[in-house]
């Protein structure tokens, strides 16, 4: 796995060595986040979000290095080895957290490419630590690849690394994903670095998104706002690439949608330690005849307020019943400081304590609400009790949640009610797609997932299960790096 190390690249940077990695991912986070305890000693957590979920299990395969942040301020930068995993951290002060994290990647990106579900935030000095951060972790993965490494950078926070490793470093191979919606022509243009992010993620050789909307939304504005030439607009789902050319450069553009390690799921969830739990948590909840479930970092893109709603005015309405019916959120913490997702709690809380308040019983709740990240373990059992699982983002790249649902349901038991807005979509047809726009749509499709006949549930999760178990996490990753790799097969010369 590793070529010969400390050799100076040759990037114009004398001060920079070149690294012993010949795979390396680029990320936000680390897939381990440290907390430091009250006596100072420090201790490890799994990192929360998709991105994680789906690449940790594959690293640890291909035996790669991670570059990313490990979660606190001001931690050091030594590398961590972890069974087979090598480990990068990049540090990030308080200043770094609040204006590159917080600020221009969690108040100004996040919210425009989710739709402006908020209202983005444009801040110059925001935008200046987000150039300055980036810049860090395109030092820092100079530095821990290998001479002609495969690069793979992740998502939105590190759009500029692509064009900033590739000065540094011409020989490298570098892909860029990105895990969220990209979004249309008419908001992308609301960007005031709008110029700056396409060039950036331009110095990839091949660019990624979850959706062919997404790699044509690219394709368009990398005309648009750099005159580029591009062919194949018609980007489709894996083998149609798009090409952008950029100088003597091509660039390849495609839609990967990401997915689960299935096998994994849906072996521990056959378990008979996962039954047991499962029957033990409806038993705990009172033995209900309807549980529904909902797990998501509580985040507004998640529409978690849509299906609170839903579910008060079904009770309200007599259309579910509160003696036999109980409803679990489980929400992960997230982003806590900023003020979109502070608000947003509150409302959520809110609703719960209502609900609570016009149809619980002493010992009773009829909504379950837990602000914690679960063990996986304890997950799976959730998933495996849960008749209907409540999947309803305004806006999401893809769910993986989705997939883990119907990973966990070998039984073909249980109901996916599913967003027409997350990426997910595209692939599970056989769910009750709703509108969250539609309240009462949204109303009606769990309705009508609470009432299906064992036979209809069964058709539909059968059909679920055959796509999300042949197209898991390894596929995606598979055929992104193969397109990848032959970017370089090309005869398309790397540097300009
Ligand atoms: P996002 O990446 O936006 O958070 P995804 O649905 O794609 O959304 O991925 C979320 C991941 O986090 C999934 O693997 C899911 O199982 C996990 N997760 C979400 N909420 C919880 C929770 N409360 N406890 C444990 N894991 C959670
Ligand atoms: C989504 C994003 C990831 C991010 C994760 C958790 O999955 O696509 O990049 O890591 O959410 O969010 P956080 O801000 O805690 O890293």
């Amino acid at each position: 796995m590793s070529s010969g190390g400390g050799q100076p690249a040759d990037s114009g940077h004398p001060e920079l060595t070149e690294g012993e990695s010949d795979f390396v991912v680029v990320a936000n986070r680390l897939p381990i986040d440290m907390e430091r305890r009250p006596d100072g000693t420090t201790s490890y957590k799994r990192s929360p979000g998709g991105l994680v979920t789906a690449l940790e299990p594959l690293l640890r395969r291909r035996r790669g290095a991670w570059v990313g942040w490990p979660g606190i301020t001001d931690g050091d930068e030594d590398p961590i080895y972890e069974d087979d995993l090598e480990m990068r951290p990049v540090a990030l002060s308080a200043d770094d957290f609040a204006d590159y994290y917080e600020g221009f990647s969690n108040a100004t990106l996040w919210p425009l490419y989710h739709d402006v579900i908020v209202k983005p935030i444009y801040h110059r000095q925001w935008w200046d630590c987000y150039v300055e951060v980036n810049r860090r972790f395109a030092e820092a993965t100079a530095k821990a690849a290998a001479h002609g490494a495969t690069v793979w950078v992740q998502d939105y926070q590190l759009q500029l690394v692509p064009k900033m490793l590739r000065m540094l470093r011409p020989d490298l191979t570098i892909g860029f994903f990105l895990h969220i919606p990209f979004p249309p022509v008419e908001l992308f243009m609301q960007m005031p670095w709008r110029t700056e992010i396409i060039e950036g993620l331009l110095g990839a050789d091949l660019v990624g998104f979850h959706l062919p909307g997404g790699a044509q939304n690219f394709m368009i504005l990398a005309r648009r706002l750099l005159g580029a030439n591009t062919s194949r607009a018609n980007v489709g789902v894996r083998s149609r690439l798009g090409e952008i050319q950029v100088g003597f450069r091509t660039v390849k553009v495609g839609a990967f949608p990401i997915s689960i390690d299935s096998e994994e799921l849906d072996t521990k969830a056959r378990q008979r330690s996962a039954r047991q739990r499962a029957k033990e948590l409806r038993s705990q909840l009172g033995n209900p005849r309807k549980i529904l479930l909902g797990v998501d970092r509580l985040d507004y893109t998640k529409g978690i307020d849509v299906r609170l709603r839903a579910f008060s005015e079904l009770l309200d309405e007599g259309r579910i019943d509160p003696e036999d019916t109980v409803l679990i959120q489980l929400a992960t913490p997230s982003r806590e400081r900023v003020q979109s997702y502070k608000v947003m709690r509150e409302d959520i809380e809110r609703q719960v304590g209502h609900i609570n308040g016009e149809y619980g019983r002493v010992g009773h709740p009829i909504v379950h609400y837990l602000h914690q990240a679960l063990p996986r373990d304890e997950l799976i059992a959730f998933f495996v009790a849960a008749d209907v699982m409540l999947v309803t983002p305004l806006r999401d790249g893809m769910n993986l949640v989705a997939k883990e649902y119907v990973a966990c349901r070998s039984d073909l038991g249980g109901a996916l009610v599913l967003s027409e807005f997350t990426g997910a979509a595209a692939e599970l047809r056989q769910a009750y797609l709703t509108n969250p726009h539609h309240i009462d749509g949204v109303k009606d499709a769990i309705e009508a997932a609470l009432a299906q006949t064992p036979d209809e549930g069964r058709r539909r999760m059968r059909a679920l299960r055959r796509q999300v178990l042949a197209h898991d996490v390894d596929r995606w990753a598979r055929s992104f790096l193969d397109a990848l790799a032959d970017t370089r097969d090309g005869d398309t010369p790397r540097s300009e």
